[in-house]
């Protein structure tokens, strides 16, 4: 074995405004397997985390719920804790970004970084809400694109035309908390001189092994050039005070991956390890972050740099996964397939998702699919048919028949060996985070396994008291072979290997078990270590993940997915619904319209381009629904348009009406539907 490793691990830090679910689960699943595959070998890995609890949105939401962020993010970091234990992730610490650690490290670099040149300082202009009295975040920011002339789009993009732009350029913007137009402020801001570590940066890339798919991203931002980053915001903010600016606040992604060290200052100081050993600028241990591929800029930008500048070491690497899909679908509440943690959990065993997601992970940065089908399907065959009834095909007969004694002797002594000489290719897949390569060898393991004892056939032998010792043999060989499959899944199944030795009988088991045969050990009554998926609990699940939504218009302007940390919370419209007579309403022509073609828009992401048969006529329609539909799958399907709407120009052609649809807006949409009965051009009574 290998000398022994010091490695600090971290996974992203979630923001402290709402719950666990399970796409992040991807990312905790993932980290919390590699740090139990390493601490199973003998190495010192410590793992750590916390809440990242400042930021607008979060003084936001406390303000609209009347109590203080304080209490905001202490009540979700609880409920944030209960998700994770229940789910079996072990952190070895689990902290807040809103902590005197964390205010400090902060501090300390921010200082460092000023005193060594690399802060900038320069006053902007910005919108600014007279009615809040606060700087709006450009999220918080709504208004006609300049572009492509779309109404109610964010400040600074548009999900129409896909255009970027200042706040500054949108037409009749106003803010989308008080609805009034924002003015325009000048206040000084502070910056982050990035330029200024193109070579560090480029050096780091060089001296570590970083995915492909980091490569070229990186390569493409330095392409681009390294823009200045801006680090202050005004008060009212939620976060630190910049030491030598008063009234002015770290923004929030300055102190979040600092948050990762503080985690850890936290817990050295209770545990005794050696901090400055970790984190020291020559430091001869191991750093890695696990993130998701939408915050890769901040990891593998600003983060180093700002090591770098400050006098800290640099991470060994940045583990970057893709995002989780539903069924081939982004998540939605609609669909029932936005869940929670605590929704799962609600219905399900959390090692059944443990061990799909590994199945399924590999070291790409690569969207993964939860099919919930393939879910069932797969668990049952894999956990319950392969591993867990080898187990339970054996146990019975040791406990009956020999008092719980195993044999001291190997039946199939090159069976074994075959499954122990698998131990160093699979160290390799978990070290490599190839789990679903771990997973398929596994597999085909238990499969072997398997076929012994279906060939030995103990329910045969034990019906011939002479075969006793015979019995005894293969029996046991069966729990020699599920032990060591057993420890090849423990970074996997963390519970089901605790029950598992608890029936063993032989304590924790660690990697190098693999190669100490119980021999002629004793092993306790077998208990069913694992129930078959449920059907109806998925469905179960998927119904309570459901929430209605009034319904809506989507075309052409779609209600968008609010882009993470800036985004305003959606209780927060900016201006309350007006009331119509039922003379207005009447105006409306609502029309059962034929899909006969359906297809993406290039150049726009969210916008499916339709040509709607309404009986009398075909109707050109763009419906931004592409997030939530496929546009093959549109085509031949009812919906309800709105036929006498104004034509629209639009950047890619005029659209001639809309489509009602329900849902808050994104991947979250349903299109209003009718039955196979209805026939286009009827009107909608
Ligand atoms: N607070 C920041 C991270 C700061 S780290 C210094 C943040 N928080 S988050 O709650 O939005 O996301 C936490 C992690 O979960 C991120 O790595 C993110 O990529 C990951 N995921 C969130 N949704 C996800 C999916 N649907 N699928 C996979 N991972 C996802 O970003
Ligand atoms: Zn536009």
């Amino acid at each position: 074995m290998t000398a022994t490793r010091q490695i600090l691990v971290t996974s992203a830090l979630p923001y402290a405004n709402g719950p666990i679910h399970i796409g992040h689960l991807v990312e905790y699943i993932q980290t919390d397997i590699w740090v139990r595959f390493q601490k199973l070998r003998g190495h010192e890995c410590h793992y750590v985390c916390a809440d990242d609890a400042h930021g607008t949105p979060i003084m936001l939401r406390a303000e609209q719920e009347g109590i203080t962020p304080e209490q905001l993010i202490a009540r979700i970091a609880a409920a944030h804790q209960r998700d994770f234990a229940d789910f079996n992730v072990a952190f070895d610490n689990y902290y807040s970004t809103h902590s005197p650690e964390n205010r400090a490290i902060a501090e300390t670099i921010y200082t460092r970084l000023r005193d060594g040149g690399y802060i900038a300082k320069r006053a902007i202009r910005q919108a600014f809400d007279p009615v809040k009295q606060m700087f709006l975040p450009d999220r918080f920011i709504r208004g006609t694109c300049p572009k492509c002339k779309s109404a109610d789009q964010y400040g600074d993009s548009c999900e129409v035309c896909g255009a970027t732009y200042a706040p500054t350029d949108l037409i009749d913007a106003v803010s989308a908390l008080s609805g009034v137009t924002p003015e325009l402020k000048e206040s000084e801001h502070l910056f982050f001189r990035l330029g200024a570590f193109e070579d560090v940066l480029r050096q780091w890339l060089k001296n570590n092994d970083l995915q492909s798919g980091i490569v070229n991203k990186l390569n493409e931002w330095f392409e681009a050039g390294l823009q200045d980053w801006d680090i202050s915001r005004d008060a009212p903010y939620f976060g630190f005070e910049i030491p030598d600016h008063p009234g002015k606040y770290f923004y929030v992604w300055l102190d979040a991956p600092i948050g990762y060290f503080a985690s850890f200052r936290n817990y050295c100081a209770r545990s005794g390890v050696d901090f400055e050993h970790f984190v020291g600028p020559d430091s001869s241990t191991e750093l890695y972050h696990f993130i998701g591929k939408d915050i890769m800029y901040f990891h593998t930008l600003f983060w180093p740099a700002m090591l770098k500048g400050a006098g800290f070491r640099l991470p060994s690497n940045v583990f970057v996964h893709g995002f989780l899909t539903v069924d081939g679908l982004k998540m939605s509440k609609s669909r029932g397939t936005f869940i929670t943690a605590r929704t799962y959990l609600d219905h399900l065993n959390p090692e059944y998702l443990r061990y799909y997601f590994a199945a399924k992970l590999g070291s790409a940065i690569e969207d993964i699919d939860l099919n919930l089908e393939d879910f069932e399907l797969r668990v049952n065959a894999d956990l319950v048919g392969k591993i867990v009834n080898i187990a339970s095909r054996c146990a019975g007969f040791i406990t009956k028949r020999f008092d719980g004694r195993l044999a001291d002797t190997l039946d199939d002594a090159d069976l074994v060996a075959e499954l122990q000489a698998a131990a160093d290719g699979l160290a390799g897949c978990y070290e490599a985070r190839e789990y679903s390569r771990a997973m398929r060898d596994i597999m085909a393991l238990a499969d072997r396994a398997n076929q012994y004892i279906d060939r030995r056939a103990p329910w045969v032998i034990a019906k011939d008291s002479a075969r006793d010792a015979e019995l005894q043999a293969v029996c046991s060989m069966g729990i020699f072979l599920f032990r060591i499959l057993l420890i090849y899944l423990k970074p996997v199944l963390p519970a089901t290997a605790a029950r598992a030795e608890a029936f063993l009988g032989g304590g924790a088991l660690c990697w190098a078990d693999v190669n100490t045969l119980p021999l002629g050990a004793s092993i306790n009554k077998f208990e069913p270590l694992m129930q078959r998926v449920d059907r109806e609990k998925i469905n179960l699940m998927v119904e309570a993940s459901k929430e209605q939504q009034p319904a809506q218009a989507v075309a052409p302007a779609p209600a968008s997915t609010p882009a993470k940390s800036e985004a305003p919370a959606k209780v927060e419209a900016a201006s309350d619904s007006q009331t119509i007579s039922i003379d207005d309403f009447a105006k409306v022509d609502l029309r059962i319209a034929r899909v006969v073609e359906a297809k993406a828009v290039e150049g726009a992401d969210k916008l499916v381009q339709l040509t709607l048969d309404i009986g009398t006529e075909q109707r050109n329609v763009f419906a931004g629904i592409k997030a939530a539909y496929a546009p093959e799958a549109l085509v031949g399907r009812h919906v309800v348009m709105v036929a006498n709407l104004a034509p629209r120009k639009m950047r890619f052609g005029v659209s001639e009406g809309m489509v009602l649809a329900a849902g808050p807006g994104g991947s979250d949409l349903f299109l209003l539907g009718v039955d196979s009965g209805a026939e286009a051009g009827q009107r909608v009574k």
